[in-house]
């Protein structure tokens, strides 16, 4: 093990998109640039963790000193993270897409005079409640985010319960905040104990505060 505050502690992380598809080439996804998910990641492993990373489809880097598992669909992300169990710590940063299509069609959906199709959507798995909840693999941590638009804090803390979370970390997302692909990020840390603001800071720096309190609460014990 290399040294560091998380020096013999495991830590697995979802970070990116998912891609859920509709056809051989069209997808459903929500926004994000796996920024935030590969930078605690990268901080995670600065700091003597073993991280493994199930990455969505992003076009940045795998971050150094991590192993990295990719994914496309909430399916896969769900199946990498539940193989990478048991961990002390889970990091849910993804931006998992909430809805799949029923059935994926086997070749292109053509237009055509019958107009639009119609999508059959079903819910995907939630991978933060399944890691929050689950039955004998929970993790000691366990870290979600909350991305709102509004009400922010009361949508994070109603995550922090119904997801079984330790920690949200809840951002606003609206379009004029420029942190959805953006560099820089302004958190709210959400837990049982309270709440703490943190300023406008890189996402470099938010991971490491973040990895910092990961430390911190493990320390604990
Ligand atoms: O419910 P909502 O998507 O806003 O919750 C966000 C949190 O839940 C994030 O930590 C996200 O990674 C996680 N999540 C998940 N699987 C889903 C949906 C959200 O892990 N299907």
């Amino acid at each position: 093990t290399r040294p560091g505050p998380l020096a013999g502690r495991r830590i697995v992380i979802t970070s990116g998109p998912t891609h859920e598809p509709i056809d051989p080439v069209r997808y459903i996804a929500n926004r994000s640039s796996g920024k935030q998910g590969h930078a605690i990641a990268a901080a995670a492993a600065a700091a003597g963790a073993t991280v493994v990373l199930v990455a969505g489809p992003v076009t940045i880097a795998d971050p150094p000193g991590v192993m990295v598992v990719h994914v496309e669909t909430a399916r896969e992300m769900l199946a990498a993270v539940e193989a990478a169990l048991p961990a002390d710590v889970a990091v849910m940063a993804a931006a998992v897409a909430d809805w799949r299509v029923a059935s994926e069609a086997d070749e292109k959906i053509k237009k055509g005079p019958a107009g639009a199709p119609a999508l059959n959507l079903v819910e995907n798995p939630d991978i933060l409640a399944t890691v929050g909840r689950h039955p004998t693999l929970r993790p000691r941590l366990v870290v979600g985010f909350a991305a709102e638009t509004e009400n922010l804090i009361a949508n994070a803390t109603a995550k922090l319960e119904r997801k079984g979370a330790d920690l949200i970390v809840a951002n606003d997302v609206s379009p004029e905040t420029g942190i959805m692909g953006g560099d820089r990020n302004t958190v709210r840390i959400v837990a049982r104990e309270g709440i703490e603001d943190w300023p406008d800071l890189p996402k470099a720096a938010v991971a490491d505060r973040i990895v910092a309190l990961i430390a911190d609460r493990l320390g604990r014990a």
